[in-house]
């Protein structure tokens, strides 16, 4: 069985991730997407909810799974038993990070490989950040994240505002 991990912060999941997603479950028997818990990071979503948002809107894949995972991606793969790991590349500017985790990741576990997709045009601009900033300015941001998540972002954006989260 191939099985391909599709890992990344997701804060939150944007359609950008959605397309990246589609595509690998044409690829793959089965698509994890692998939502890191990181201290370091201090995201906008708990893992929870970034986890719920992408069951959400990866209901209709049945070969997606979602899990969080801590630590090392590579250790995260060895548990599920999966081969790949998934990327998207948008541009260049995303390529010399992208480059020095999968040789670092390779070196760690010469058995697994990582493949990019480049991402479709469309969403080449896109990222979770960008979203972020555009929806604390009230910005509109339904363009480029499905209902349930823009949705969502807009709850979290008001509790903020309220100063109750
Ligand atoms: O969406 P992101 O934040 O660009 O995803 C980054 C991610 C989750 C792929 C990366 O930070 C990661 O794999 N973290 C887990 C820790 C790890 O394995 N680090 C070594 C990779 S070089």
């Amino acid at each position: 069985m191939r099985i391909a991990v599709y890992p990344g912060s997701f804060d939150p999941v944007t359609l950008g991730h959605g397309d990246i997603i589609e595509r690998t479950a044409k690829m793959f028997d089965k698509v994890i997407i692998g939502v890191l818990n990181n201290n370091v990071k201090t995201p906008l979503f708990s893992v929870e909810e970034r986890v719920n948002m992408l069951k959400e809107v990866t209901a209709h894949l049945p070969n997606v799974e979602v899990q969080s995972f801590e630590g090392l991606l590579v250790e995260f793969l060895r548990r599920n038993d999966a081969q790949v790991i998934v990327r998207g590349l948008r541009a260049v500017t995303d390529f010399e990070y992208e480059l020095q985790m999968a040789q670092t990741n390779r070196v760690m576990a010469p058995e697994i490989d990582t493949i990019f997709l480049t991402t479709n045009l469309k969403y080449s601009y896109l990222s979770s950040s960008i979203v972020k900033e555009i929806a604390f300015y009230d910005g509109q941001i339904s363009q480029f994240l499905a209902p349930e998540v823009e949705e969502r972002v807009r709850a979290k954006v008001a509790e903020r505002a309220e100063g109750t989260v």
